[in-house]
């Protein structure tokens, strides 16, 4: 069974967004260099997309999480799939997410991350539905799209892990 997935954001408006953010990121980071942590598996369509314009040096590690939770609720109890190659100590790190909910999951890293001393830590998303925010505290420093609250997927964001592949980003009908 094919659903019907409505065009959300198209290829070229998602394209040319992340040249402009990584301009401006490329800016903020001048003299430099940037450790991204690609947060897998929704955050790897991105992650690529933004460090190929990036113009300050670049490392890239990644980390996979699991959220426990009902349905489509994360619950905060986060569980660690695949954790860093690579110690933290004294770069600026830069967390590279695919979408922030609720931002449980992004709460729950950032702690986990920030004793491992790097000199500092910011977060880039693709998407973010602010209306879902629980945690208030969770600061994002760059974000492309603030969108509505809906269940979206394209880019690297998945339904049932479907979808992933798709170039642009998309609301699946019910
Ligand atoms: P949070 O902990 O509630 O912020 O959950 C964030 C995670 O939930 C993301 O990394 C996604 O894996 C997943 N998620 C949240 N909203 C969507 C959506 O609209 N489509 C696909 N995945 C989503
Ligand atoms: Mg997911």
């Amino acid at each position: 069974m094919e659903d019907k997935i409505r065009v959300l954001l198209t290829e070229e408006e998602v394209d040319r967004r992340i040249n402009e953010i990584a301009e401006k990121i490329s800016a903020d980071y001048k003299g430099q260099s940037i450790h991204l942590i690609c947060i897998l598996k929704g955050g790897v369509f991105f992650t690529c997309e933004l460090a190929k314009r990036l113009t300050v040096p670049v490392s890239i590690d990644f980390m996979s999480v699991s959220s426990y939770g009902s349905g489509t609720e994360s619950s905060g109890v986060v569980r660690i799939v695949k954790d860093l190659d690579e110690p933290l100590d004294g770069k600026n790190v830069l967390i590279v997410e695919d979408i922030i909910d609720s931002g449980r999951t992004l709460s729950y890293l950032l702690e986990l991350l920030n004793k491992r001393n790097p000199a500092s830590i910011r977060l880039c998303t693709l998407l973010d539905k602010p209306e879902r925010r629980v945690k208030k505290q969770v600061q994002v420093d760059y974000t492309c799209f603030a969108i509505p609250d809906e269940f979206v997927v394209g880019y690297g964001l998945d339904y049932d892990q479907k979808y992933r592949n798709l170039p642009y980003i998309g609301v699946v009908e019910v």
